[in-house]
């Protein structure tokens, strides 16, 4: 019986080595582990073998039976592998399949629109300096000469982080606009020297937050960006000139604009500043509501009490600043009508630009 039993094995896994699939595959397992295999038909004739040679004979056909399923696994693992690979060459080859087109990544419009005004800045000599959106009071309102309770915070509704009750007249808060970047910078740039402070000229881009109700028109969140010129025998006149010289680079050579008399709490005097309707080149429409006129940005002379507040000695030194509004700016360039579709994140705006 033993010898027997040892060609079983033998056979069963030469020729299992030599299956090339699934189908026979199955008719291996049927011949060789099947209930009619001659290996199933030693068990079956145990009963009849002299009693000493029972167990030997027994234990050797249960190896076999165990060894030859082992291999009758790995074999099926081995097949199922191969004809996986087989049907992914197959795919791999198909070039009648039309191709997937990747999806182009692009810049949001606001950041399309702040990178525009950064280069025009830079080209003026203009560093970008950045501050925090989380601000004390102090930093947001009072250094920039709004007092507390003084009724120009009205202008600025505000989103408290921590409130009065924790930290008196100083609350955190999210900047309502990006000037007290101003006072930021200006301190550090005293620190670098007291007695003889270097000029400034800076652009403090970033998200700025009011507690608005939220339209077409006003956002809860959007960007500024604050620019700041700090030296000696600055000028009402270099305001004018830089600002008419940004706009000229951003709206074209030809554009005209004007300055209005205008007030803010940190400059004197204050303007807001309007460009020429692009649209309908000063007859009036409906973008510039009929006027000829749009907005584009609030500056003004920096008020001596935030010069000092920034460390320059006001009797010395002078300077311009402004606030320009890129989504206002991006708004007028490709005449879009509302603010809400910065920040909706809705693809049908966004791949538009
Ligand atoms: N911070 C002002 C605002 O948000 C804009 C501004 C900046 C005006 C700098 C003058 C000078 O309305």
């Amino acid at each position: 019986m033993l010898p027997e039993l040892e060609t079983i094995q033998q056979e069963g896994l030469d020729s299992l080595g030599k299956l090339q699939n699934e189908v026979e595959l199955e008719n291996w397992r049927i011949m060789y582990l099947g209930r009619s295999s001659q290996l199933m038909g030693v068990f079956d004739q145990l009963g009849t073998l002299p009693k000493e040679e029972r167990p030997q004979i027994g234990r050797r056909a249960n190896q076999i039976k165990q060894e030859l399923e082992a291999a009758f696994q790995q074999k099926s693992e081995a097949l199922r592998l191969v004809s996986i690979e087989r049907s992914l060459l197959a795919d791999r080859l198909d070039v009648t399949l039309p191709g997937r087109s990747p999806t182009h990544g692009r810049l949001h419009p606001a950041t399309q629109t702040l990178r525009l005004l950064y280069r025009i800045f830079a080209e003026m000599g203009f560093q970008i300096y950045l501050s925090r959106e989380v601000e004390t009071d102090e930093l947001n309102f009072q250094l920039l000469n709004f007092p507390p309770y003084h009724p120009a915070r009205e202008m600025q509704d505000t989103f408290f982080v921590k409130s009065k009750v924790d930290r008196g007249d100083n609350p955190l808060l999210m900047r309502t606009h990006t000037s007290p970047g101003q006072i930021r910078a200006m301190r550090e740039y005293t620190a670098r020297n007291p007695k003889d402070p270097p000029p400034v000229r800076i652009i403090t881009p970033g998200m700025c937050y009011r507690y608005e109700q939220v339209t077409a028109r006003a956002e809860m969140q959007f960007n500024q960006i604050e620019g700041l010129a700090v030296g000696h025998d600055i000028t009402f006149g270099d305001l004018k000139g830089t600002l008419s010289d940004f706009a000229r680079r951003m709206f074209g050579q030809n554009v005209r604009s004007r300055f209005r008399a205008s007030h803010f709490p940190f400059t004197e005097p204050s303007a807001e500043m309007d460009i020429e309707c692009f649209v309908c080149r000063g007859e009036g429409c409906s973008v510039c509501k009929r006027t000829g006129w749009l907005e584009i940005l609030g500056c003004g002379m920096v008020h001596p009490v935030v010069l000092e507040n920034g460390g320059y000695d006001p009797e010395r030194f002078t300077g311009f600043a402004f606030g320009v509004g890129p989504e206002r700016i991006a708004m007028l360039r490709h005449r879009i009508n509302d603010i809400r579709n910065f920040w909706a994140n809705d693809m049908r705006f966004l791949e538009q630009f």
